[in-house]
């Protein structure tokens, strides 16, 4: 299998926990590959709450109901994708830049299933650069405290994210201890998410691989 085949593996590896009421659903190309497998099962669940205004429109394409998440309160499952994940399931997130909606949907659902292809599997985050969403008149101030950090925040230029706010890149920052710098982080003013996903890690990881699809539990 090539990197799609194993993000189309996972996705069709998730619909088992798909449940009957409402699904949080993800961003990205792999949860679009989910969002495309969920369409095939429509009649079986009552409708999704979207982690990005992407993954709403493309899930109303298939005509699956999409809801306000304060209407739904708790889900059972958070189905999505991640840029890195670790065998303690903690993720780096927000390639996409749907960080913020994607740890709110997440937090409101009882179990988060990552889907990755291998090439996401690390043993320790930091390679693939951090994304920090900041609310625009922060982003001098806050630039300046990751640099004090150790960081090199880099401006995701002409991005937007769906809450109006800007995106920091960050390479450089020690992710030896993810709970902590993810707490660190969002101590900043101006931070509205950092893409660590340690606090709320997956609690089950679909990990795409050449032989077929393994399921890992955090360790
Ligand atoms: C979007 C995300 C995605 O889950 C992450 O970027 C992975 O994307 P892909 O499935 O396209 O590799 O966090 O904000």
């Amino acid at each position: 299998m090539n990197q799609v085949e194993m993000k189309q593996a996972v996705a069709r590896a998730a619909i088992e926990f798909v449940p009957q009421g409402i699904v949080g659903v993800g961003t990205g190309s792999t949860a679009n590959f989910f969002i495309d497998e969920l369409a095939k099962i429509k009649g079986r669940f009552d409708g999704a709450v979207a982690s990005s205004e992407a993954s709403a429109q493309r899930l109303r394409g298939h005509g699956i109901e999409v809801l306000d998440l304060n209407t739904v309160g708790q889900m059972d499952v958070y189905i999505d994708g991640a840029d890195e994940i670790t065998r303690h399931l903690h993720m780096i997130k927000g390639g996409g830049g749907a960080l913020t909606r994607e740890k709110i949907v997440a937090a409101c659902s009882r179990q988060f299933v990552c889907l990755a292809d291998q090439s996401k599997l690390v043993d320790v985050l930091g390679r693939f650069p951090l994304p920090i969403e900041v609310i625009p008149m922060a982003r001098g101030y806050v630039a300046r405290q990751l640099v004090k950090l150790g960081g090199q925040p880099q401006l995701r230029e002409g991005f937007v994210t769906d809450n109006g706010n800007i995106i920091l890149d960050v390479l450089g920052l020690s992710i030896l201890n993810p709970v902590e710098l993810e707490g660190i982080l969002n101590q900043i003013v101006g931070v509205v998410t950092n893409g660590l996903f340690a606090q709320r890690p997956a609690d089950i990881l679909l990990l795409g691989k050449e032989s077929g699809v393994e399921v890992l539990r955090a360790i």
